[in-house]
């Protein structure tokens, strides 16, 4: 699809090197608009820091929008400033550029690495509430009219309800004054983080709420499941464009993760009983998700708009059944480094972006096994070391590294 010329709109994408941001920098110049990805490679760096990189080779910034620009003969502009400390920089590419939407992906995504030391949950704290602060302040400092997307995570919800479906961001409530009235209300969702990382999206909410009643900054807010796949239409055009696949213990998550341990041979490893249940996306969805926020901005009087951006839940165990079925890899039951409930359940609504279009796609096992391609491929790429999770979130708690095959596996 390709937009008309007056619905192409220039957009910044921070974080637009990271797993989610590339690909829809990749979409988003694919239908038309006017891309420019703002980065500060600080993902990279981790990678250095772990020494567990992605198990795809993922190109540098140069190759990978050289290659782009080949293939489709679209240019996306490239900036690597630091959107936490950088402020002034920031602020200067947004008067020269005047972009019309900023889609916020930049921050540390890791709730195990937010977990691994105090200087993590520092990092990940000053990283996160800066970065996006810096964003909002920046806006209203230029002087223009920019909608901003962020991209939040459905975790800040902790995992469970009441039994009833989680809203898509406000809760209507009902409060008894002192004089006995009973007066109606909406309220945020209340959140209830699980780690320092999920804290720090929590925080998000409330600078979106205040910038937005202050300076009618327009926003919309992305609740996003655990996204799992890895290829989009464009990734496949080039290898040079290929995205990043994270399996190692802080970075993978859940679905990728089990995939690639089938596809090396690695036990299929599951953290607790697998009782967690979980709100997924594949990333093919993600991209399109953000399109369809893009294009349907709210009102500047208009309060923070929030969607659930999720397209089905799982429970983990489940998960690792299938993955095992298709692939024939055996499940290993490890401890769990978090610190939560064994079991839970999860029912969430996600209406707005059906209404706005979003036809899902759901759990396949053509998509499954296209990931599990994909590892097999550059299974030689992998550092089986890296695959355990090492961060607890209590010194008590042990790695769930999985113990000897008879043991472990069931
Ligand atoms: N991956 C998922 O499953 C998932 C699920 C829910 C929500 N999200 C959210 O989506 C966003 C992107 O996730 P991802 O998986 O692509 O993460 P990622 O780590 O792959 O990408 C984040 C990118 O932001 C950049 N970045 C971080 N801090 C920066 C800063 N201060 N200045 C400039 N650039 C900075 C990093 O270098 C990286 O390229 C995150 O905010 C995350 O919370 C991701």
């Amino acid at each position: 699809m390709n937009l008309e010329k007056s619905q192409s709109k220039k957009i910044f994408v921070l974080g637009g090197d990271g797993f989610c941001g590339w690909p829809t920098s990749l979409h988003l110049s694919n239908i038309g608009h006017d891309v420019v990805i703002i980065d500060n490679l600080s993902r990279r760096n981790i990678d250095n820091e772990l020494e567990a990189g992605s198990l795809t080779p993922i190109q540098p910034m140069g190759t990978r929008l050289e290659a782009w620009e080949e293939n489709t003969g679209k240019k996306i502009g490239f900036y690597n400033i630091d959107i936490a400390e950088d402020y002034d920089q920031f602020l200067q590419v947004i008067q020269s550029e005047q972009p019309d939407a900023i889609v916020h992906f930049a921050e540390q995504r890791s709730a195990p690495y937010s977990m691994k030391s105090p200087k993590h949950k520092r990092y990940t704290v000053n990283n996160n509430l800066n970065a996006t602060h810096n964003v909002l302040c920046a806006i209203v400092d230029s002087g223009l009219d920019i909608h901003l997307v962020h991209l939040g995570t459905m975790g800040v919800y902790g995992y469970g309800t009441a039994g009833m479906k989680i809203p898509e961001g406000y809760l209507d409530v009902e409060v008894q004054t002192e004089s006995g009235d009973r007066v109606e209300q909406q309220i945020l969702y209340p959140t209830n983080p699980g780690s320092v990382y999920h804290m720090t999206k929590s925080q998000d909410q409330l600078l979106f709420q205040y910038y937005n009643k202050n300076d009618s900054v327009r926003i919309t807010d992305l609740h996003q499941g655990i996204v799992w796949g890895t290829n989009t239409e464009e990734t496949k055009m080039d290898e040079r464009l290929i995205n990043r696949f994270d399996y190692d213990g802080d970075y993978g998550t859940v679905l990728n993760r089990f995939l690639m341990q089938a596809a090396v041979g690695y036990p299929i490893t599951v953290h607790g009983t697998g009782g967690q249940t979980r709100a997924f996306i594949h990333i093919q969805d993600t991209v399109r998700c953000v399109e369809l926020a893009i294009a349907n901005a709210p009102a500047r009087e208009e309060r923070v708009m929030i969607f659930n951006q999720m397209t089905e839940t799982h429970r983990v165990n489940d998960l690792a059944q299938l993955v095992s079925k298709l692939t024939g890899g055996e499940i290993a039951y490890v401890s769990n480094p978090r610190k939560e409930a064994a079991k839970n359940d999860l029912h969430v609504k996600n209406d707005l972006f059906l209404s706005k279009g979003l036809n899902p796609t759901t759990l396949d096992n053509g998509l499954l096994q296209e990931v599990t391609e994909v590892a097999g491929k550059y299974a030689h790429r992998a550092d089986h070391s890296k695959i355990p999770a090492t961060s607890t979130w209590t010194k008590e708690q042990k790695p769930g590294v999985p113990e000897a095959k008879e043991e472990s596996s069931v």
